[in-house]
């Protein structure tokens, strides 16, 4: 019998329960906070009190919509980290009693390591990747290659100097006016937009690192002079600022991919974390990969954003190596692999 096994995700602010029996999904529930928009980012202690409030009616709703009995489950497992210590501390937490009451073993995730896995999960026309493979992980806090030889053979071989992808998709979203998390708005309203219109650039850094703290800046510049001269400039011209954005993200995005592949010789190519749900993206992977007889490998929407599917999947994965954690285990905002 393949290991049951309950995932509980709370690393930034959205709180997630998946159950999942060996790599079939049975169920994953996802309760965003919505608390933060007014803020224009996420509010660490805001996030941790949401967590708290909603972590017991999204696992009972997780375990309620799986069709199992809590006795049922082999194992749980938690994010440990990277993320929101406060927020890491509720799921944390929660996974321990929980293994403790039930007298199940308890198994750590790293929510880096969960993104990249997401792509084991069984769904239908879902291709899974094959060994090794590079990995663009991107999102709100990371944007990471990663040379996967296993499961848990990984090793980030280039990663940003400062911001994260998603992180200039939400302040760029900011100073235009969207709410907090603006990489999916920004995504829908480039598509009636022309990505040639402005030009923005990201600064060239060398080998296979990232920087995305210079565009923010380079917007924000271009949009003070041009308000100056028209208080409606950003309404005007939404469409097209949002389009000449995403372009010019996925650009950069894509040029190290591309750097990737060559420094390697790998030509199996993943995306994950919440940027690899961009269209845009995407579709460019999909013609690079192609026209450079590459294989590329999309995660489903559902799980390319912050999930306990994933977290699910990775505990299936270390059970089956009985990969344990200890009950003083605790969660760990810079946690590495
Ligand atoms: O992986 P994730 O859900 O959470 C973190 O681990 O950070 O990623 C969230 C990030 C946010 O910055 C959000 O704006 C971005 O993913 N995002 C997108 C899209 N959907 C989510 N960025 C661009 N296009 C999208 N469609
Ligand atoms: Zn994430």
């Amino acid at each position: 019998m393949k290991p049951l096994v309950l995932g509980i995700e709370s690393s930034c602010d959205d709180t997630s329960a998946s159950i999942l029996q060996g790599r079939k999904i049975f169920s994953n529930i996802i309760s965003n906070q919505n608390v933060h928009i007014k803020y224009g980012g996420v509010v660490p202690e805001l996030a941790s009190r949401a967590h708290q409030k909603n972590i017991v009616p999204v696992i009972d709703l997780a375990i309620k919509k799986s069709g199992i009995l809590l006795n049922d489950l082999d194992a749980i497992a938690f994010t440990k980290g990277p993320g929101l210590l406060g927020s890491l501390l509720i799921g944390t937490s929660f996974a321990k009693s929980l293994s403790l009451a039930l007298d199940i073993p308890l198994i750590e995730v790293h929510h880096m390591q969960a993104h990249i896995l997401c792509h084991f999960i069984e769904h239908p026309n879902h291709k899974i990747p094959k060994f090794p493979f590079i990995c663009l992980t991107v999102s709100g806090g990371h944007t990471q290659l990663v040379l996967v030889k296993d499961y848990f053979e990984m090793k980030i071989i280039g990663e940003t100097l400062d911001d994260a992808a998603g992180e200039a998709f939400d302040k760029i979203g900011k100073l235009l006016g969207l709410n907090y998390p603006a990489g999916a708005i920004i995504d829908y309203l480039s598509k009636n937009g022309n990505p040639f219109k402005f030009k923005f650039s990201t600064p060239r850094v060398i080998d296979l690192s990232f920087s995305f703290s210079g565009i923010k800046t380079s917007v924000l510049y271009f949009l003070q002079k041009e308000l100056n001269k028209n208080s409606s400039f950003v309404k005007e011209n939404l469409y097209d600022l949002c389009a000449s954005v995403q372009y010019t993200i996925v650009k950069a995005l894509m040029e190290k991919i591309h750097k990737c592949v060559e420094k390697t010789g790998i030509k199996n190519i993943a995306i994950a974390g919440g940027v690899s749900s961009n269209s845009y993206l995407r579709k460019e992977l999909i013609s690079y990969s192609k026209k450079n007889y590459c294989e590329c490998f999309i995660p489903e929407l559902e799980f390319a954003t912050d999930n306990a599917a994933m977290v699910a999947l990775v505990g299936v994965l270390k059970y089956e190596q009985k990969q344990f954690s200890s009950i003083k285990s605790t969660s760990d905002s810079k946690f590495t692999f």
